[in-house]
């Protein structure tokens, strides 16, 4: 197929960076399950290993399949290059590992994914990295926690699951100013509903378990690279080499280089292999999750057996400006979060659930439901747990894509089995 104009986001979304007859007329690109590859000569082999050629090597380093992920959703983001990981929390892992040393510092949201929270508070710390946590809705308090020590800032575009949505022009200025870059989790917008990297951001991650797979059935994760800032800065003169190497694509060769390669957090390709079939239909999938979404969480927000609703698209919700710009008014998201009585009111109304799932995940086409305090958050002290705004009548559900009568058929009954 001939690419003879740049086409739109929904297209790319199906057509970006794979031309079938590249690939012997496959229509989907096809899972290379091989360890390594074979180089016809010593000097063709040599020659990739010092970065003459793009030609594969090792699964650890690259692989075709994965390639592809990698060019088609970094064209998504708005963004220059990409690695693919084998999870999500991998993803973040060699996003922040390529930026930090021991003795650094960085500012980051305090309402991040539990698994986010742990790997800043408990392991970074291990290695003297001192993560500063901040409201990330608040702006003084971001410049107020940068000091000569800080490396990066960090957000979630949509905080997991306390629901706030940071103002990223806004702090992407404030790290601009600092001479500092900003990292985002964008898995709960997806870049259907927000490119981070539009609005000023340096450096996007996702964990493509989640809506970019959209079937629940692989774990991946993806760092992509704006290749925009300016690691020649003084605060970077570390990224010296990978500059020389790379130029501007520096972050991404040493988050590739240094740390994916040595940290072995690779992909497997038959995972990217299932994300991008799931991405193929991530327009029409988001377009349902974010309509189905506002229905249901319109009908908790009037129900009497629910105390609070966290969904930024209630006009109430403080963020809901800030969300309606932001997403360009496509939606606010498919995840809420809303109280009932007390946690034996929330047991009874997940037992009382007849078609939606209870597990832990999130951004599955199906409709998803958990009580974060008893089982993401159980080994949590409680004292972390409100700092986390975690408490025990809060019920997180991921809304899916099923008819919307029947998601709200679900939860109606079993709110009345409350009663
Ligand atoms: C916002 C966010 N980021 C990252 C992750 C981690 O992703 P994974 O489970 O693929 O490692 C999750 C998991 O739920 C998440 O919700």
């Amino acid at each position: 197929m001939e690419k003879k104009k740049q086409w739109r986001f929904d297209t790319r979304v199906i057509h970006e960076a794979f031309r079938p007859e590249e690939w012997q007329g496959a229509t989907q690109p096809p899972i290379f399950q091989t360890a390594s590859h074979l180089h016809p000569t010593a000097e063709s082999l040599s020659d990739t290993f010092g970065g003459k050629s793009q030609d594969h090597i090792y699964m650890r380093l690259t692989n075709p399949t994965n390639r592809v992920l990698e060019q088609k959703i970094a064209s998504l983001e708005g963004g220059k290059a990409a690695v693919v990981t084998g999870s999500g929390m991998a993803a973040i892992t060699t996003s922040c590992m390529a930026l930090l040393r021991a003795g650094d510092e960085f500012v980051t949201g305090n309402s991040l994914f539990m698994s986010t929270y742990l790997l800043f508070s408990n392991v970074f710390k291990k290695y003297g990295i001192t993560p500063r946590f901040v409201e990330p809705t608040d702006i003084d308090a971001i410049c107020g926690a940068i000091n000569d020590k800080t490396r990066f800032i960090y957000i979630e575009t949509i905080g997991n699951p306390k629901m706030d949505v940071p103002d990223i022009k806004k702090i992407a200025k404030v790290a601009h100013d600092h001479g500092l870059p900003l990292l985002v989790d964008n898995t709960l917008a997806t870049p259907y509903l927000c490119r981070p990297i539009e609005l000023g951001a340096d450096v996007v991650i996702h964990s493509t378990t989640k809506y970019l797979t959209g079937h629940g059935c692989a774990t991946g994760g993806v760092v992509i690279d704006a290749g925009t800032f300016d690691w020649e800065s003084g605060r970077f003169s570390d990224f010296k080499p990978f500059v020389h190497r790379k130029g501007p694509l520096a972050y991404i060769d040493r988050v590739w280089r240094e740390i994916h390669i040595n940290f072995g957090t690779t992909q497997a390709p038959f995972h990217s292999y299932l994300t991008a079939i799931g991405l193929d239909t991530l327009v029409v999938r988001m377009e349902r999750h974010l309509k189905n979404a506002m229905k249901v969480a319109e009908f908790l927000n009037g129900h009497p057996e629910v105390r609070w609703v966290r969904y930024p698209g209630l006009p109430e919700h403080p963020c809901h400006e800030v969300a309606r710009t932001q997403f360009e008014d496509k939606g606010f998201g498919a995840l809420i979060s809303f109280g009932l009585k007390d946690q034996d009111a929330c047991f009874r109304f997940i037992n009382n659930l007849n078609m939606i799932y209870h597990l832990a995940n999130l951004g599955d086409c199906k409709t998803l439901v958990i009580h974060p305090y008893s089982t993401q958050y159980l080994s949590f002290p409680e004292e972390t747990r409100r700092y986390l705004s975690i408490t025990p009548d809060l019920v997180r559900l991921s809304v899916g894509i099923e008819a919307v009568e029947d998601i709200l058929d679900d939860i109606a009954q079993a709110l009345e089995g409350l009663t």
